[in-house]
């Protein structure tokens, strides 16, 4: 008796899950594999990868194209949620999990499987991330991860795969391990593991060293719609679209890099370059109109929900209640958030430097230090004696 009769794979077409076709079949008795490959906008011909898996023993090969869903359904709130991990990771990879882990669980319940698998091994957050939702969305399912049981190092795995005619990869393969979908590249391990190490410019795909930048500065106007992000100059764009179109414009002026040593879910600390052009920046001007459009308390408190918010999806509980919660707060905090925020782009950075909207809460007429003011200045003196009120009877207390 296997540990599962049926099983829909995760499929990359990396040796690594390729290796686990027959892995699975020989060492763990599982008589069906079915692989599943994601289409996240990688960016990758998925077509090969189809066909990897079927010569390898796969008895289907499925490729799901998300590309849509993903922006819309997950990348879209958690900007709207202002979600950056430890303050700076935009969560690039940690939001594909939960929607990778979803359509792991639709085509198990479609193809009648009794387990869904994946590649991960036994160190990272991802594990953590696919087995919570996958248990989150059908708790029945068994969850087989073989390469956190297997204890073979990449060498090894190698040669387990090429018993199986799984060729060793062609070129050296590259020291990094590397995760990418349109909201940007995760890039860790290799001469990387020395934090003191600068990461060499051959690892960065999506944005343009500051050295090969333009010299001119390009302005880009964006507009949100109740917090999503629907317009970039002016031109109405589709989710996917408008992300492809930022990542574009931010990648060439070398903006959207992070280099930061992050707490894992898992206890361990690792340095991680993330290249997020659009999201990043999408974040940023969202931010920047929030500040025009909400009233202070929710602006702060909702800083709050953002710090767990943004935990709860990198900790896997994309799927948990109080996630569920949360985006309820948000998505209220959202009505107003309308309008568009011109950001400069420029050797780098990414400066806002205006914005504006109907729903702007910013009045002149109060603002103003002309002649228009508006603004009661007699009414401050009382309100400061209300407010400093607790301070002077404590001071006065205090000096007896
Ligand atoms: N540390 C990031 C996260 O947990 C990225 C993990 C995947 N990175 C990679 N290079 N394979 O979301």
């Amino acid at each position: 008796m296997g540990r599962a009769t049926k099983v829909v794979l995760a499929y990359s077409g990396g040796v690594d899950t390729t290796v686990c076709i027959p892995y699975l079949k020989n060492e763990w008795g599982v008589e069906e594999v079915i692989t599943l490959a994601a289409d996240l906008g990688q960016g990758e011909e998925l077509g090969p990868i189809k066909e990897k898996a079927l010569k390898y023993g796969a008895s289907e090969s499925l490729v799901a194209d998300a590309t849509e869903v993903f922006v819309k359904d997950y990348a879209f709130p958690a900007i709207q949620a202002n979600a950056l991990y430890e303050n700076r990771y935009p969560l690039s990879t940690a939001l594909a999990r939960p929607l990778i882990a979803k359509l792991l669980v639709d085509a198990a319940d479609k193809y009648g499987a009794d387990a869904v698998a994946h590649g991960c091994t036994g160190k990272g957050n991802d594990q953590v991330r696919f087995d919570v939702s996958i248990a989150a969305l059908n708790p029945d399912l068994k969850v087989l991860a073989p390469a956190r049981e297997w204890g073979m190092s990449r060498e090894q795995t190698i040669e387990y795969g090429e018993r199986f005619g799984i060729p060793a990869p062609v070129k050296k393969s590259s020291p990094y391990s590397i995760d990418r979908n349109l909201l940007g590249r995760s890039i860790e391990a290799g001469p990387l593991e020395d934090p003191w190490t600068e990461p060499l410019e051959e690892i960065f795909v999506m944005t343009k060293a500051i050295a090969d930048t333009p010299d001119e500065p390009e302005y880009v106007e964006i507009t949100f719609t109740q917090g999503l992000p629907t317009a970039v100059n002016g031109k109405a764009l589709d989710p996917v679209a408008l992300v492809s179109e930022l990542n574009t414009l931010a990648g060439r002026h070398g903006i959207g890099r992070i280099d930061m040593v992050e707490n894992r879910l898992v206890g361990i600390k690792s340095r991680e370059i993330y290249e997020t052009p659009a999201l990043l920046l999408l974040i940023h001007a969202h931010r920047d109109l929030e500040s025009l459009t909400l009233t202070k308390d929710v602006t702060l408190y909702k800083r709050g929900i953002e710090e767990t918010y943004s935990q709860l999806i990198y900790n896997g509980l994309w799927y948990h209640p109080l996630k569920d919660a949360l985006d309820a707060f948000i998505i209220k905090t959202q009505e107003q958030v309308s309008g568009t925020v011109r950001v400069k782009l420029f050797k780098g950075n990414a400066t806002i430097v205006g914005r504006q909207s109907e729903q702007s809460l910013y009045t002149p007429d109060l603002a103003t230090y002309g002649a228009d003011d508006q603004f009661d200045h007699k009414a401050a003196e009382g309100f400061i004696y209300v407010w400093g009120l607790p301070t002077r009877v404590w001071s006065q207390k205090l000096r007896g």
